[in-house]
């Protein structure tokens, strides 16, 4: 019923987007040489061999030691340039992007390095006609003064960032231990998510404490609400986006949680689909939607209505949404 041209005919906007999860193995392969870092793998076969995981722990294990190639102003720019070409490819209009700053000053590459690359890129976008926007993510699995440092970093380019997010390893490291870092983003203006994930034994009560607390505005993932009926009527009524990443889930979760993102959708639930880490987990966003599509029988109208949700629930201005509404 629905095809690969109806999904690219629909105007669309991303929510969920790791930028260094947009490393293709050519672009890595290239900055290795440029910047003569030693990845251990010299051909594109090679880097690809080493995509080996089955849960969020040893996908991160392949993922944060390649950023090690991200070394210049350039090479953020190169990276976020590529993806927004691919964005436009896909008919994406619209993309609030996360960055994880934290895993380069944590190599000695400063955030201003990081961040101006990536600034460039989307500055330069406009051309395309994709309109991007940063969300800075906390590494969850870093300390609290970790968290508060790179948010003072952050503050002199607050313009460049529309939001906070919370990403990396969820074990033991709910959202509360951020509570703090995110008033202070709040006071400065920022909108704020966190990733609440699938599959993990708190998770339940991560997706509270972020709700009711924290007061965020999206969950990334968190599509096992459905567990809890009072937490689904209050992101209804509250319109709270939620970001599920389809083939994401396939890798590193037992299956796409397909049903679950129908049943939230049923239930008017701002879910909207997005892609994750394009580079890592076997497409970008129109390949997400055709492989939920597909799998799971939507309708035109079901894929219809996630194109809708991915507008409202962005952080875009109302008379911006009222252009793809
Ligand atoms: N960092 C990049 N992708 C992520 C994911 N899916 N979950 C948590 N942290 C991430
Ligand atoms: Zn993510």
């Amino acid at each position: 019923e629905i095809t690969p041209e109806f999904i690219q005919g629909l105007p669309k906007a991303e929510l969920h987007l790791h930028i260094e999860g947009t490393l293709e193995p050519e672009l890595k392969l290239e900055l290795a040489k440029r910047n003569k870092v030693d990845i251990g793998q010299s051909t594109i076969e090679e880097v690809r061999q080493a995509y080996q995981y089955d849960d969020l722990a040893s996908f991160l294990a392949v993922y944060y030691p390649a950023m090690q190639v991200l070394q210049q102003e350039q090479d953020f720019y190169d990276l976020a340039f590529s993806y927004l070409r691919r964005a436009a490819e896909n008919n994406v209009r619209h993309v609030e992007i996360f960055f994880d700053p934290q895993a380069h000053t944590s190599r000695d590459i400063s955030f201003e390095t990081v961040i101006s690359g990536l600034h460039r890129a989307i500055v330069d976008a406009r051309a395309l006609n994709v309109d991007a926007e940063l969300i800075m993510c906390f590494l969850r699995d870093f300390s609290k003064e970790s968290a508060r440092k790179t948010l003072l970093e952050a503050m002199p380019y607050k313009d460049w960032i529309i939001g906070v997010g919370l990403d990396s390893d969820e074990h033991n490291n709910p959202p509360l231990k951020f509570a703090r870092q995110y008033e202070d983003a709040a006071a400065a203006g920022m909108h704020l998510t966190a990733h609440c994930d699938i599959d993990q034994k708190d998770s339940i009560d991560h997706i509270r404490q972020a709700l009711e607390i924290m007061g965020v505005e999206r969950i990334d993932h968190g599509t096992n609400i459905v567990e809890d009926p009072d937490l689904v009527d209050f992101v209804v009524n509250h319109q709270v986006g939620l970001t599920s990443c389809p083939l994401s889930n396939s890798f590193v979760r037992p299956q796409m949680k397909g049903e679950e993102i129908l049943q939230l959708l049923s239930k008017g639930a701002k879910i909207c689909i997005n892609s994750d880490d394009p580079a890592y987990f076997g497409g970008y966003i129109n390949d997400n939607y055709y492989a939920l599509a597909d799998q799971f029988n939507l309708t035109q109208q079901q894929v219809i209505q996630l194109a809708r949700n991915s507008f409202e629930a962005s952080w875009i201005s109302d008379e911006k949404k009222a252009l793809y509404l």
